[in-house]
Order: C-alpha cells, then sequence, then structure tokens
C-alpha cells in the first residue's frame, strides 16, 4: 500500500450479520463511506440519517445502487432535538428488529474567535456536536441495556478534543466533550456488555469540506499531516468498522486517532 496514494481496502465481513444505524450521513465525508463500508463489511441491514431531507433519499438510493444492498433505510433526524432522536432508534430498532452498531457521526462546526462569538453560535455548535452525541448514546444505551443481549456505539470525534487550532475553542471543546462523554459511558455501558469508542481524525478531506474550508488552511493542515495529505474519509471509516467488529471486543472507552499528523 503507498501512504501517499493509498488504494481501497475490499471489505473483510467485519459485520458480518450485524445492524448499523448511523446519523449525519447524507454528506459527503465519513458518514456516507461508513455507511457504504458497513455493508460492503456484511452488515445484513442499515440505517442511515441526516438532517438534510434531499441529500438523505440520495443517499439511501446510492447506498442502494452502489452496494447492491436492499435493506437500506433512511429517516430525517436533527441530532439537536430530543424527539428526532427517540424517533430514529425507534425506527432503527424496528427495521432492524433491533440494532448492534450505532455510529454517531454528526457534528458541526464554525470557524470564530472566541471574543467574537456570540452564544447562539457557541451553543449550536455544543448542541449538535457534543449534546446530540449525547442524546444518541443515552438512548441507544437504554435501549441495548433493555434488550440485553449487548451492542456498540462508536463516536466520532477529532483530534481538536486534544489539540489546539485558531477559531475552534466551541468545536474543539465540544470534541473534548465527546471523548469524556465516550470514556464515562463506556464505564457504565460495560456493565450490560455494551461497548463505546471514539474515533479521532485529524483531517479528512472531501469535496462539501473543501467548498466550506479557504484553500490556504487546508493546505497548511495537510502540510502538518507526517503524510502531507489528509485521510481519505474511507480510511477513517475503516478504523470505525474496526471499533464497531467484534475484533476490538477488548477495547472500551478508548479514542482512536485517525491521523499523521506531527506533534
Ligand atoms: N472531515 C474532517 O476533516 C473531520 C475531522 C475531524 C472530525 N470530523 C468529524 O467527522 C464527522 C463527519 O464530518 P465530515 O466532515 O466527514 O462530514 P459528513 O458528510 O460525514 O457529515 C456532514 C453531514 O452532517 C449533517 N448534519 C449537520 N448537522 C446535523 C444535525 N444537527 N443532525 C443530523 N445531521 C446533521 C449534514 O447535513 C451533512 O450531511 C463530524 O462529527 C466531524 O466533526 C471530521
Amino acid at each position: 500500500m503507498d501512504i501517499h496514494n493509498p488504494t481501497y481496502v475490499p471489505g473483510h465481513k467485519l459485520l458480518d450479520g450485524k445492524s448499523v444505524l448511523i446519523t449525519a450521513a447524507a454528506g459527503a465525508g465519513i458518514g456516507y463511506s461508513a455507511a457504504k463500508r458497513a455493508i460492503e463489511e456484511g452488515c445484513r441491514g442499515i440505517v442511515i440519517s441526516d438532517i438534510h431531507e434531499g441529500r438523505l433519499e440520495q443517499a439511501v438510493t446510492g447506498l442502494k445502487e452502489e452496494t447492491g444492498c436492499e435493506e437500506v433505510y433512511g429517516l430525517i433526524c436533527n441530532v439537536a432535538v430530543e424527539d428526532d432522536v427517540q424517533a430514529l432508534i425507534a425506527f432503527a430498532e424496528d427495521k432492524l428488529q433491533g440494532v448492534d452498531v450505532l455510529i454517531n457521526n454528526a457534528g458541526l462546526g464554525t470557524s470564530k474567535n472566541l471574543v467574537d462569538m456570540e452564544d447562539p453560535e457557541w451553543f449550536k455548535v455544543i448542541d449538535v456536536t457534543l449534546n446530540g452525541t449525547m442524546r444518541m448514546t443515552r438512548h441507544m444505551m437504554k435501549v441495548m441495556r433493555d434488550r440485553g443481549n449487548g451492542g456498540v456505539i462508536v463516536n466520532n470525534a477529532s483530534v481538536l478534543g486534544w489539540r489546539a487550532q485558531r477559531e475552534q475553542s466551541h468545536y474543539a471543546a465540544a470534541k473534548a466533550g465527546v471523548m469524556a462523554l465516550t470514556r464515562c459511558a463506556a464505564l457504565e455501558a460495560a456493565e450490560f456488555g455494551v461497548r463505546i469508542n471514539a474515533v479521532s481524525p485529524s483531517l479528512a478531506v472531501h469535496p462539501m469540506l473543501k467548498k466550506s474550508c479557504p484553500e490556504e488552511l487546508l493546505a497548511e493542515l495537510e502540510g502538518k499531516e507526517a503524510y502531507g495529505r489528509g485521510a481519505e474519509v474511507w480510511e477513517v471509516a475503516n478504523i470505525m468498522m474496526f471499533l464497531a467488529s467484534d475484533y476490538s471486543s477488548y477495547l472500551t472507552g478508548e479514542i482512536i486517532s485517525c491521523s499523521s499528523q506531527r506533534s
């Protein structure tokens, strides 16, 4: 494998027979890639959700066409809304006859110096990124506990939960919160056989990110990576699959960095 020009890795049936639920999976980034990867890894059915209705429909169709899998379902869900979260988990439990794997991918960022930050911008980023992950995790844990046959939750954090970057105090605080939530919830979930881990990407480049990130900043961030490039979104999805699969059975409460960043 050429680290500068990686080739797409074929599926290895890591999720054979499991069912999967993924939030924020209708974009061009990690969420959709994780959904495709989960199907390629043999999952028996998948529910994807997103806040964006039009793109969600396209994503369901796209996944069916790309993979040939018919067991793909979609439901609109804004993870910042408790009723949406409860409805999504009930829908997925019904369609999939039980969710084995939840991937909490939803996260939101903007760029703003702290001194210029108004409360609504701060709260929105925290509410989607941290509170949304908490809402999904809390409700899914309850359902998995009551069902009594285990389960796995994979959260999407960010290296900014560990590292500083200008104009990212809200997003970094939220992602540090996702990491802490992962560790604490995992301790409680272990009591009923549920594992919770997180992946922590540094930079995963995709068309929507390229559109929203100034060229100079993107080049600076890519320059900080030891490989001189950001990750392909499927390279992050691959780590999610490891965390979702039984290969990581002795791993819980861990944050796995997906980064080639120099310290
Ligand atoms: N791309 C990166 O470089 C990078 C780096 C570190 C962490 N992350 C994290 O990875 C996750 C995925 O990001 P991505 O850049 O790969 O894009 P993505 O395509 O996986 O996710 C974007 C999607 O999120 C949806 N979304 C936005 N707000 C939502 C809400 N309130 N409820 C439900 N869905 C919502 C959008 O409609 C969009 O379709 C995020 O949590 C992000 O913080 C990304």
